[in-house]
C-alpha cells in the first residue's frame, strides 16, 4: 500500500513544478506542449498520479481522489489562462509586425520604358508611315551579292573600302547596311514600292562616335517620275516632325555606289537654330542621312525598267539621331544598359 503522505507530496511537488516551469514558457505552442506533460489524458502526470489510486488504502481513496481531482482542476484553468495570455501576447507581436504605417512614402514604381534608340526607331517609323511607307524587316546575314554586287559594288570596287566588313565565309557576312534590303524588296515587289526597313547593321568600326553594331532605316520608294524633288520633300517634312516647324534641309552632293546622283542631307542645327554652335561645329548644319536616286543598274539587276520607273532611297542612322536628339557624346552609353544612364535619355513621360 502507498503511503499517502508520500502522494500528497507528490501532489505538491507536481504543483510547484507547474507554478515554476510555467513562468518561462514562451509561445501559445510551447504551453501547449507543457500542458501535455501534466494533462495528457494517458500520459499527463496528473493522470499518472489518478493510476496510484489502486495503491490507496480503500478509507483514503476519496481524499486522495478530491486531493489529485483538485490538481487538476487547477492545473487546468492555470494553463487555460496561460494559453490564454500567450496568445494575446502573440497577436500584440503579429499586429505590431503587421500593421501598416499608411504615412509612410509610397515606393515609387519604377515602370521600364523604351530604350532611346527604339524611341527614335518608333518615331521614324510613324512619320514615315504617315506618308504611306510601310515596314519591311531585312535580314541581318547577308551574302555578299545582296551587300554589295547588285547595289552597284562589284567586288574589287574601292567602295567596298567604304565599310569594313564582317564576313562569315566568302559568301555569307553581317550586313553593313540596311541597303541590302532594299534588294529583296525589289526583286518580289513590282512598282509602286514604299518601304521603310529597319535593322541592326554591323562593321568593324568601334571609336567614340561608332560602334561596330548600330541601326539604320532605309527608306526606298519605286514608282514612275520619281524625282529628287520627292526625296527632298519626304526628307523635309520628316525633318520638321523631327526637329520642328523651323528645321530646313540642305543637300550636299556625295557619292554611294546605289544610288545617282548621291546626296547627304543636313538639317539646321536645332540646338543654335543655324548660328553656329558647339553642337553643329559651328557650321550651323548637322548631317542627319545619306541618300539618292535610286542608279539605274540597281533597278536593272532587279529586273525593274530604268525607262519606265525611278526610286529614291535614304538611309537614317539611328544611334546618330538618337545622340543629336539627346545630347549624347559617346554612342557606348546607349549599349552599356546602365539604367542611371538610359534613365536620363530619352522622353520622359
Ligand atoms: N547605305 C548607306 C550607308 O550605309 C546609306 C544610304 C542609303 C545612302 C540609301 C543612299 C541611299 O552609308
Amino acid at each position: 500500500m502507498a503511503d499517502l503522505s508520500g502522494l500528497k507530496e507528490r501532489v505538491r511537488e507536481i504543483r510547484n513544478e507547474i507554478l515554476s516551469s510555467s513562468g518561462a514558457l514562451e509561445s501559445s505552442r510551447a504551453a501547449y506542449e507543457k500542458r501535455k506533460e501534466f494533462l495528457d489524458s494517458k500520459k499527463g502526470k496528473i493522470g499518472q498520479l489518478m493510476k496510484e489510486m489502486r495503491e490507496v488504502p480503500a478509507e483514503q481513496r476519496a481524499e486522495y481522489g478530491q486531493m489529485v481531482n483538485e490538481l487538476k482542476q487547477w492545473a487546468a484553468q492555470r494553463f487555460e489562462e496561460i494559453d490564454r495570455s500567450m496568445k494575446e501576447k502573440e497577436l500584440a507581436i503579429r499586429c505590431r509586425a503587421e500593421a501598416i504605417d499608411v504615412t509612410e512614402p509610397a515606393v515609387k514604381a519604377l515602370p521600364g520604358r523604351l530604350h532611346p534608340v527604339t524611341q527614335v526607331r518608333e518615331e521614324l517609323i510613324d512619320v514615315f508611315a504617315s506618308m504611306g511607307f510601310e515596314v519591311y524587316e531585312g535580314r541581318e546575314i547577308e551574302t555578299e551579292y545582296y551587300n554589295f554586287t547588285a547595289l552597284n559594288t562589284p567586288q574589287d570596287h574601292p567602295a567596298r573600302d567604304m565599310q569594313d566588313t564582317f564576313y562569315l565565309s566568302p559568301e555569307f557576312l553581317l550586313r553593313t547596311q540596311t541597303s541590302a534590303g532594299q534588294i529583296h524588296v525589289m526583286e518580289t515587289k513590282r512598282p509602286p514600292i514604299k518601304i521603310l526597313s529597319p535593322g541592326r547593321v554591323f562593321r568593324s568600326d568601334d571609336d567614340a562616335t561608332h560602334s561596330p553594331m548600330f541601326h539604320q532605316m532605309e527608306g526606298l520608294v519605286v514608282d514612275r517620275h520619281i524625282t529628287l524633288g520627292d526625296l527632298k520633300g519626304m526628307l523635309d517634312t520628316f525633318v520638321k516632325k523631327m526637329y520642328g516647324e523651323d528645321a530646313v534641309t540642305r543637300l550636299r552632293p556625295s557619292y554611294f555606289p546605289f544610288t545617282e546622283p548621291s546626296v547627304e542631307v543636313d538639317v539646321s542645327c536645332f540646338a543654335c537654330g543655324g548660328k553656329g554652335c558647339a553642337l553643329c561645329k559651328g557650321t550651323g548644319w548637322i548631317e542627319v542621312l545619306g541618300a539618292g536616286i535610286v542608279n539605274r543598274r540597281v533597278l536593272e539587276n532587279c529586273g525593274i525598267d530604268p525607262e519606265e520607273y525611278s526610286g529614291l532611297a535614304f538611309g537614317i542612322g539611328l544611334e546618330r539621331i538618337a545622340m543629336l536628339k539627346y545630347g549624347i557624346g559617346n554612342i557606348k552609353l546607349l549599349f552599356e544598359s546602365d539604367l542611371q544612364v538610359l534613365n536620363q535619355i530619352g522622353d520622359q513621360e
